[in-house]
């Protein structure tokens, strides 16, 4: 891709580039800026990896980038990305990288993540993962006046035996969005599919509020992996499956030689 925006009669849509060789030219040059991706996909898919990937290329463009776990403590994270060659150490100690470790068991972690989320610092967001968030044991409730004027505010139900219905699941998920959207960063959030599964996202809402869909799929018996980009806001690309490959360099798409 040579050009890093395109311009349409009514628009100029800047491409945010994401660090995964061979995809920026599947898409574009890249992400629409400050949209939100969703990377799906089972366990060891490269979810993280991709993230680590999107988030480097920022520092290395000089931006500021934030990434929200759920799964692990920062450490833990560094740690992976830096045996694949992402070693955030010296922009975490400039400033231009932030890891923040979100625990659900604490009562602020929606505070936290929206304070994060809505400081207006970051150019580029991963929340990884969205699972846990969405499926977490607070209930939303109506207010009048509460933080970020999202017409919510969280109440701990630790003693009610009521499940996470539906509705509640997708406010939960709208809550995330909205922030995400007010942000202006260019935004990955990834979400933790079963082996078997063939949704698109756990919770099965994430795909449709995402302006776009990536989904990775590793497949055992065959040792091959697939990248497949559903959806993608603004921007024509292809529906088929791409050949990927993990090494010590990260995710990189394999180009057939014909
Ligand atoms: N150096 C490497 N060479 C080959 N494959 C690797 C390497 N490092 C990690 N992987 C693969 O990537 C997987 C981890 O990817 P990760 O992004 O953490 O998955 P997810 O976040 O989707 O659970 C590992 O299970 C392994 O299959
Ligand atoms: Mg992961």
């Amino acid at each position: 891709m040579q050009e890093e925006t395109y311009q349409s009669e009514k628009f100029i849509m800047n491409r945010v580039k994401t660090g995964v060789n061979g995809l920026d030219d599947l898409i574009e040059g890249g992400f629409p800026e400050k949209s939100i991706t969703l990377v799906s996909g089972s366990p060891g898919a490269g979810k993280s990896i991709l993230c680590f990937q999107f988030i480097y290329e920022g520092v290395n463009n000089g931006e500021n980038v934030l990434y929200l776990t759920l799964d692990k403590r920062e450490e833990g994270i560094l740690l992976q990305a830096k045996k694949l060659g992402y070693d955030f150490q010296p922009a975490i100690e400039n400033g231009q990288a932030t890891f923040r470790y979100l625990n659900i068991n604490k009562k602020l972690v929606y505070e936290t993540m929206s304070n994060e989320i809505l400081s207006g610092k970051y150019d580029r967001i991963v929340l990884d993962s969205i699972t846990p968030l969405s499926e977490m044991p607070l209930f939303l409730a109506d207010t009048q006046n509460n933080m970020n004027g999202s017409g919510y505010s969280f109440v701990d139900t630790e003693n009610q035996s009521t499940g996470l219905s539906g509705p509640v699941q997708r406010k939960h998920i709208l809550f995330i969005m909205n922030a995400l959207e007010s942000s202006e960063a260019t935004t990955i959030i990834t979400s933790e599919l079963s082996l078997s599964s063939s949704n698109l996202s756990r919770d099965g809402i994430s795909e449709f509020l995402a302006d776009g869909v990536i989904l990775l799929k590793a497949d055992p018996t065959m040792d091959r992996r697939k990248l497949s980009i559903f959806k993608m806001r603004n921007t024509k690309h292809t529906l088929k499956p791409q050949d990927i490959q993990i090494n010590e360099n990260g995710i990189t798409l394999v180009r057939k030689t014909m």
